[in-house]
């Protein structure tokens, strides 16, 4: 037990909170969805999500987070327990590793790319910066390289006891994230094109959007950049102490993080559509590795910028990688006692294990690239099982547990405790006990099926 406190060193909710939901989810996640996707109509559904769908469970995920200060699974245990519950959280503690081992490959990407545009590597030619993504994620050395080095040093900063520090550059680097956002999706604006990128980025276009896999895509979207689904901000919810009110805690949260999301959006698709013959729907996980090299080509100082940004990006992905691995290894040691060196060691080769077809997955394999009988990549396999069904999914028993289980009573006892800020308990109970759960389980039912008819 007493080898657990050294992770936490108290760094406060919000820090934290924010450093793993702001990660590649909202900069690199939410501009190839929406692209893959359609464009606005999705961005429309996608803020449904999060406001209707997350917010609620958030707050029901930091409750029981706050109430047990433990692991997923042995905060279940402790609330229900001689009961089978306890598996919830293992679904988590599965999907922690799960995640990881594709977000590793595209961390691995972003510190690349650090180099890549420092040195001038990539060019600023549209045509030329698709070929150099391609070829880059197609060289096997190089995918598997990178990828390991953003979880050995995700490892690492877990191991050193230096995760409070990381958190606390992250918090002072996060606002000059914002700024440069700002000032990229200004300069995107200007070029030509970029009326085109911002009519396919906020005017919907509702045909594009009626299929049950694309309303799955939004779903899990909004649980991936939210951090959520997966027993992460129930680990973070014991970061809360009483006074600061979980409500405020989880909305300061989502409204960064969906900010963050949107001005990724406003500098991708302007930049994109300047690009003659720019077709969002078929870049795929490469979007912004291919549109943002331009960009900062058009740039005075790109190289610069460039380099700034990926830095950034890395630096973000580092957090929220941190916060993922943390989910598996607060587990070995809760609950089966190891020592945190022993956790943070087999947990990471795990990880690294399952990367490694993610990271042969853009071309170096070609069985991992196009997996028989399947019709999609390993990476794309592993964002849809852990991302778009294990998330909302953890979440869906999130909502039954709070809401029938431990009981909306005891949540908002928890809630309301020192006269918290919380408004309109009635209504976040409803949502927990029906709208919710109806919602995830609604639309992930129906995308099987479709799948499958
Ligand atoms: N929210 C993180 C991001 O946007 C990823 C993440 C998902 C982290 C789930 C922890 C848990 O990059």
């Amino acid at each position: 037990m007493s080898d657990r406190g050294t992770w936490g060193s108290r760094v406060g909710f919000v820090l934290a909170g924010a450093g793993s939901a702001v990660g590649l989810g909202n900069i690199w996640g939410f501009p190839t969805r929406v692209g893959e996707n359609g464009g606005a109509a999705f961005v429309l559904v996608y803020l449904v999500c999060v406001i209707f769908i997350c917010l609620p469970i958030m707050i029901a995920e930091l409750a029981i987070g706050r109430r047990t200060q433990s692991d997923p699974v042995g905060a279940y245990a402790k609330l229900r327990p001689g009961t089978r519950w306890w598996m919830a959280g293992g679904l988590g503690v599965a999907a922690g590793f799960g995640v990881l081992s594709f977000y590793s490959v595209v961390a691995g990407w972003a510190l690349a790319y650090i180099w890549f545009s420092a040195s001038g590597a990539v060019s600023g030619d549209a045509v030329e910066s698709a070929t150099f993504f391609t070829d880059f994620t197609s060289h096997a050395p190089s995918s598997l390289f990178f990828t390991f080095v953003m979880l050995a040093a995700t490892a690492g900063i877990i191991l050193g006891g230096i995760r409070a520090g990381i958190e606390r550059v992250s918090k002072l680097l996060m606002p000059v994230l914002a700024i440069l956002l700002v000032v990229l999706a200004w300069h995107a604006s200007t070029l030509p094109g970029a009326a085109e990128g911002l009519a396919y980025y906020l005017k919907p276009d509702f045909s594009k959007m009626m299929s049950f896999g694309a309303l799955n895509a939004a779903l899990g979207q909004a649980f991936f950049s939210l951090s959520l689904g997966l027993g992460t901000m129930l680990v973070y919810g014991s970061y809360l102490t009483k006074r600061e009110g979980i409500a405020k805690s989880a909305i300061m949260v989502v409204a960064l993080d969906t900010s963050l999301a949107l001005l990724a959006g406003f500098v991708i698709f302007p930049s994109g559509f300047s690009i003659p013959g720019f077709d969002p729907t078929s870049t795929g996980p490469g979007l912004i590795f291919m549109v943002l090299p331009r960009l900062f080509a058009t740039l005075p100082g790109g190289q610069f910028f460039g380099a700034a940004f990926f830095i950034l990006l890395a630096l973000a992905a580092l957090t929220s990688a941190i916060s993922l691995l943390e989910v598996p290894v607060a587990h070995f040691i809760d609950s089966h006692g190891w020592s945190r060196k022993r956790a943070v060691v087999i947990v990471t080769t795990a990880t690294f294990a399952l990367a490694v077809p993610s990271a042969l997955a853009m071309g170096a394999s070609s069985f991992f690239s196009d997996l028989p009988g399947i019709g999609m990549d390993f990476q794309s396999l592993m964002i849809t099982v852990w991302n778009d069904f294990a998330l909302p999914i953890g979440g869906l028993i999130t909502a039954i547990f709070v809401g029938y289980v431990w009981r909306i009573d005891s949540a908002l006892e928890e809630l309301l405790a020192e006269q918290a800020w919380f408004p309109n308990p009635k209504l976040w109970g409803w949502m927990v006990r029906y709208a919710c759960p109806l919602a995830i389980f609604v639309i992930i039912f129906m995308n099987i099926r479709s799948m499958i008819v």
